[in-house]
Order: structure tokens, then sequence, then C-alpha cells
């Protein structure tokens, strides 16, 4: 299975994949904060969230061949209004990394989003800090108790039996130029969040997260799989990038602006491919060779 946009409940689309066969998971899954997705529910007690993320990372487990990568961008923290009690704070990267070792998966490393309020510059960690609109400052100008404001995500690397991930007979050679791994292989990323409304989604992907880590993690031609895909900004940069993807949202109308979004073949004005990938016609889409709506 591959290059495919699945619209379908995580579990349930993440059935149809088989065993062993994809490189590179890259997501970031419903952060339990309330976002007002079309369809999808963001409000679960906090051990439910939890219990339903181990679940989704069992089977994202089962699908990554050996040394594959399963890529989870996480906010700092989750902080669920009704039955947080006496946690004010719920710091569910640190639930994360518990959950990933019992699992068996191992930690292979974490980059630190900093959200930058400019785009980033080639070969640079420039940008200075994205104040979007959050002004909870808790007791301004008090050390009464002040909140601090996030302004970071983590992006939390794992991997699958070993570190190592071999070529498969089907992965191309590396395509990494010696720039980008300089960059990239920072665990601090300088990355300005997406502004535009793409598809009415509340949190899409900036472009330049999946691209780092499908170009650091990955070998041209892979699988790549976002269980989580939105309006497709994972599965998009697989395409740009010459790897086959694979996607899933429950939601309907981010399944079909993912699928357009390749369609219309929507290059990055910011990174440059290599290679620009051929962009399949309408006889190929028709005959399943561009990218398949299930
Ligand atoms: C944080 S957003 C991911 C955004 C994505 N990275 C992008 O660039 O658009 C989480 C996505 O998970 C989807 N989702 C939430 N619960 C789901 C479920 N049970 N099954 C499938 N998709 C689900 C939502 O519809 C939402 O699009």
């Amino acid at each position: 299975m591959e290059n495919t946009i699945i619209c379908a409940d995580v579990i349930e689309g993440l059935k149809k994949i088989p065993d062993g066969t994809v490189t590179l998971i890259c997501s970031s899954p419903p952060y339990n904060l309330k976002i007002a997705y079309a369809s999808a529910a963001d409000d679960q007690p906090y051990l439910d969230y939890l219990k339903w993320l181990k679940e989704v990372f069992t089977e994202c487990k089962r699908v990554l061949r050996k040394g594959g990568r399963l890529v989870i961008n996480i906010s700092a923290m989750t902080n669920r209004q009704s039955d947080k009690g006496e946690e004010y704070i719920r710091p569910v990267y640190v639930d994360l990394g518990v959950m990933m070792k019992s699992m068996g998966m191992k930690f292979f490393g974490e980059h630190i989003w900093y959200k930058s309020d400019k785009a980033p510059e080639p070969n640079s960690y420039g940008g200075g800090q994205f104040d979007g609109k959050k002004t909870a400052w808790g007791s301004y100008m008090s050390p009464s108790c002040p909140a601090v404001r996030r302004n970071h995500e983590y992006i939390l690397v794992y991997s699958k039996d070993q570190f190592q991930l071999e070529k498969s007979p089907e992965s191309g050679d590396p395509d990494i130029t010696a720039a980008q791994f300089q960059l990239y292989i920072a665990s601090t990323w300088s990355m300005q969040p997406e502004t535009a409304n793409i598809g009415n989604h509340p949190v899409p992907f900036c472009k330049e997260l999946p691209h780092r880590c499908i170009m650091l993690y990955s070998y041209p031609n892979d699988i790549v799989l976002d269980p989580f895909n939105g309006v497709g900004t994972t599965t998009l940069m697989a395409y740009i990038n010459g790897r086959r993807y694979i996607g899933i949202d429950m939601e309907q109308k981010y399944c079909d602006c993912a699928l357009d979004r390749i369609r219309h073949n929507e290059y990055s004005e910011v990174f440059v491919p290599k290679q620009k990938p051929k962009k399949p016609t309408a006889e190929e889409f028709a005959a399943g060779e561009g990218c398949v709506l299930e």
C-alpha cells in the first residue's frame, strides 16, 4: 500500500497497512487541547487520551520496518480544564517518553521546535519569537503565579528495534545536501508556524517540519506515513521529496484537501527539491498511479 490517502478512523486506517512496510512516520496527534477539528473530538479525560495514544502508537510500531523511525510532534503540555484537578499543567512529552519505553521503542533523539516569527533562511537558525495571539501571562509583572508562555514544541524521534536504518531494495541513495544535514541535525529547529488558512484546518503543520524529518530520517522512495494527516502537509512534502506516502485522517474534507495539494503539486517557495518529481497526468491519477483516495 502506498501513495494513498485513507479517510478513516486512525486505528481502522492503520490496520489496512501491512506489517513492517513503512520507513518513517511523521505526525502530530491531537493535543487534547479542545481544538475545533471538523469532526474529531479533542477533549478526552487525560488517562483515556494516553491510553488511546498507546493504541495508535502500538499500531504504528507494527507497520514500521526494522530501524524505521516514529517522529512525534507534540505540544510541551496539555491542560484540559475539566479533569486537571491539582495537576495544573501536564507535561505530555514526559508521559509519552514513559509510554514509548514500555512499548520497546528506542529513543533516538529530539528536536525542539522554536516557533519563530520568520520563515527560515537557508542555513540559518535565525528568526525572532513568534507571538501569535496569546497573552495569557498569569500574574502579569508579579512573581505570584506567572504563566510560562510556551513558544516551543517537541519533535520526539524513536526507532524500531535498532538505531540504524538500512536501505531497502526499493530505497534510493541518500539525497540530503551537506547544508541541509548540518542544519537539520541540530536539536533546535527555528521554524515559523503555518499562518495560511489551508483547507480550514485549525492547526496544519508548517511545510518545513515534515520536510526536515523526511530528508533527515528516510531514503528516497521510502514510504512515509502520517496517521493524523489533516490537510496533508506530510504527504505533500513526501511527494515533493520523492518518497511514497500514506496519510490517514477521519475528516473527509481534510483528506480531499490533502489529495488536492498533491494534485496541484503545491511546491514550497522555500525548498527547491533537487529533482522535481513528475506531475502525474489526469489519466495516471485516474489509473491510481498518482495517488488514491480511499
Ligand atoms: C494536529 S492535527 C494534524 C495536522 C496535520 N499535521 C496537517 O498538517 O494538517 C490532528 C488531525 O488528527 C485528526 N484526527 C483526530 N482524531 C482522529 C481519529 N480518531 N482518527 C483519524 N483522524 C483523527 C484530526 O481530524 C486532525 O486533522
